[in-house]
């Protein structure tokens, strides 16, 4: 923590120029995009192991705070997705590092400039749903939110669970190899295949996520996960099968379309789990490894922790992509779209009424 405290006061004094912040923002939006990411692989896996949790968590996510945080996410991974670019390219050729400042500044130019048509398109995805779905009204979004983070904190047992195997984990290290320092020499063969892996995986991610995030936010948007239209990247109907459009039946039809007997958002959705879990892992590595210089075990927990949530994420993240898909996930979504009706205060359409009655 000591460590912490001063890297923020000696940022904050150190008079660096644009270059330093730019190293700032790098760090900040990293770190910011793989806590959404732990968060958002495993709340993926509902739509397949907890179907009424994953509607839970889509409705939450449809309300005025997950709002700012969606524009604040794509920011941080456009932001990020450049300067990294720039690092590769700089790292690539050192006699351009004279040109280090005007290049951060066009990081930053790129960034607003890709920025403003996105936001643009968010926006109208915005405006039409909390102007025309007037219904959807903003007291009742809270209890919405509140009930759908209620029901989902046992998960936050697994978090614990995590925290508890990385202290082990570095415990039994140092038990059988001494309290030497704790981390890898910098120029161990490693870590030099880490750092060029940082900035492959950088350049193969970026096409993978821009088109992930152009699909989430521009062409479908977030709240149009749950309408009845047609499910982007496929062919099919959203709420063709269920009787009322759900989230679990638009994750449903991504993964079930095939093209050529290939399901292709499922490998799309497999590279992009397995090269962002170990990009954005290795990353906290360096970032957490930075402030815990104070204590090896603290260092070698920090490490054990990182590897830890990257193993239990692409587990979960793949356990997901691979189970065959079965349909009465839909009508365990069918149930709970009628609790977020009801938390809202709407009335259930018909045919929603219609189908709960004939299952009871
Ligand atoms: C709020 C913004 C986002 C939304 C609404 C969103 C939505 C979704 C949805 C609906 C899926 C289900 C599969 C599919 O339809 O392809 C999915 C999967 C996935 N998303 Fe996102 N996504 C967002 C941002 C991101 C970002 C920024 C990343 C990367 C850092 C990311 C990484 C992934 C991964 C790795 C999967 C596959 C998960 C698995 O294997 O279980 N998503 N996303
Ligand atoms: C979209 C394309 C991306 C590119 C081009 C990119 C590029 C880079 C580069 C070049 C580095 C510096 C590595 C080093 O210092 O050795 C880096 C660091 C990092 N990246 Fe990315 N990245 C991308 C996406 C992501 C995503 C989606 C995440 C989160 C899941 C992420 C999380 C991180 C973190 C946490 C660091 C460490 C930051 C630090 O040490 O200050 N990156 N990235």
């Amino acid at each position: 923590m000591t460590s912490l405290a001063l890297t923020v006061r000696e940022t904050l004094r150190y008079r660096g120029a644009i270059g330093q912040w730019s190293w700032v923002l790098h760090r900040l939006t990293g770190v910011g995009v793989v806590l959404f990411l732990a968060l958002h692989v495993i709340d993926t896996s509902w739509a397949v192991f907890y179907p009424d949790l994953y509607v839970k968590a889509i409705a939450a996510y449809q309300s005025p705070l997950f709002t700012i945080g969606e524009f604040g996410l794509v920011f941080a991974v456009v932001y990020h997705a450049f300067n990294g670019i720039r690092i590769a390219i700089f790292d690539w050729k050192p006699e351009l590092w004279r040109h280090q400042a005007q290049a951060a500044v066009a990081v930053l130019v790129l960034t607003l400039l890709v920025l403003a048509p996105v936001f643009l398109g968010m926006l109208s995805h915005v405006i039409d749903f909390y102007f025309t779905e007037a219904a959807i009204a903003g007291d009742k979004m809270l209890d919405v939110v509140v009930f759908s983070i209620i029901e989902q904190l046992p998960f936050i047992a697994g978090f614990v669970g995590v925290l508890a195997a990385a202290i082990v984990l570095a415990a039994v290290y140092s038990l059988i190899s001494g309290a030497g320092p704790a981390s890898a020499p910098k120029a161990s063969p490693v870590e030099r295949f880490w750092w060029s892996f940082m900035r492959v995986s950088g350049i193969l991610i970026l096409p993978l996520v821009f088109g992930h995030l152009a699909l989430m936010h521009v062409v479908q948007g977030v709240f149009d996960i749950t309408a009845a239209q047609t499910v982007a990247g496929t062919m099919a109907s959203n709420g063709s099968i269920g009787v009322v459009p759900s989230a679990v039946e638009f994750v449903y039809h991504r993964w079930s379309y095939a093209a050529g007997g290939v399901f292709f958002w499922r490998v799309y959705d497999l590279f992009l789990l397995v090269l962002v879990t170990l990009h954005g892992f290795n990353g906290l590595r360096y970032v957490l490894t930075d402030y815990t210089s104070f204590s090896p075990f603290a260092r070698r927990t920090a490490v054990a922790l990182c590897t830890v949530t990257a193993a239990v994420l692409l587990a979960v993240g793949a356990a997901a992509l691979f189970v065959p898909l079965e349909k009465d996930i839909i009508d365990e979504a069918m149930a709970a779209t009628a609790e977020i009706y009801e938390l809202r205060g709407e009335e259930l359409p018909a045919a929603l009424e219609a189908f709960l009655d004939q299952d009871l």
